[in-house]
């Protein structure tokens, strides 16, 4: 196998500045792929990001654009079109959300935390698709979380909005088949990034993801972005639709 296998390839990452989105930007730029590095907020760490990409060996191009708005999503996907030549893998990681019970919730925190994480996968794919359905192979992955399915303390909208990613995955997955596109979801156990900051008990949560995982050990940003990089190849092209758990073990648990 090559060792550069996306050489030629254009991957659109949301978020990719920080955390689990950067280890996945790099982990792509390592397997030959030009990178989009989208950021919101925070330039420098987009730019180190991007950076460390081109030192990968990969044509890089930045790209400030708020993924809970509609214009701006299509504004990240056409530069990259102009810049680097295409879209070939879309990879929607970037969140924020409202921490509150569900009861606590207003209409501009669901808003805020819908459009997105969840809004923006769509238009993003909507986006990103009639350039891979011209070429006849695209790669879409989406980042989910356990709470989805399960109740965790504050998520509720947040879990709301994952679930959502998770059928619009399935659904994504059986349209774009047909045209060599997969689409499939990566679902990551606690992953210690700026995220869980904004978790009161972030202590707690990370020391409960470590007693009870059966791997021993908390996930890391490079052990999410493998398996991405794992769909986004084409050993992954019977995997459609799915939602791989990277968790060592945690969600198996009773
Ligand atoms: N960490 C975990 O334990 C965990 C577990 C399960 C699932 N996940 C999922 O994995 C993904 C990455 O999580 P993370 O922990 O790496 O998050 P993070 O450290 O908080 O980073 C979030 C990233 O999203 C970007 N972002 C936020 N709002 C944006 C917007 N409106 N438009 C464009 N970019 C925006 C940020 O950009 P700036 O740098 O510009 O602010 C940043 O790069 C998320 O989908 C998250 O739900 C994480």
């Amino acid at each position: 196998m090559s060792e550069r296998p996306l050489r030629g390839k254009v991957a659109v990452v949301t978020g990719s500045g920080r955390g689990i989105g950067r280890a996945i930007a790099l982990e792509l730029a390592g397997r030959g792929a030009d990178i989009c590095v989208n950021f919101l907020r925070k330039r420098s760490a987009a730019e180190a990001t991007a950076a460390e990409a081109q030192a990968r060996g990969s044509r890089v191009h930045l790209v400030k654009a708020n993924v809970g708005e509609l214009d701006e999503i299509e504004l990240l996907i056409r530069e990259t079109v102009e810049v680097l030549g295409g879209v070939d893998i879309l990879v929607g990681n970037a969140a924020s959300g409202v921490l509150k019970p569900a009861i606590e919730q207003d209409l501009k925190g669901w808003e805020w935390t819908m459009n997105i994480n969840a809004r923006s996968v769509l238009f993003a794919a909507k986006a990103a698709a009639p350039y891979m359905i011209e070429k006849g192979w695209g790669r879409i992955v989406t980042l989910t979380s356990l709470g989805s399915v399960r109740v965790m303390p504050e998520y509720s909208v947040v879990g709301v909005s994952k679930a959502a990613i998770e059928a619009i995955t399935r659904y994504l997955a059986v349209e774009l088949a047909p045209h060599g596109i997969t689409v499939n979801a990566v679902s990551p156990g606690v992953v210690d990034t700026d995220a869980l900051k904004f978790f009161p008990s972030r202590e707690v949560i990370l020391a409960e993801a470590l007693r009870r995982s059966p791997v021993g050990r908390l996930v890391t940003p490079e052990d999410v972005a493998k398996v991405v990089a794992f769909l986004c190849s084409d050993d992954a092209a019977m995997i459609c639709g799915q939602t791989i758990h990277v968790d060592g073990g945690y969600s198996v648990l009773a």
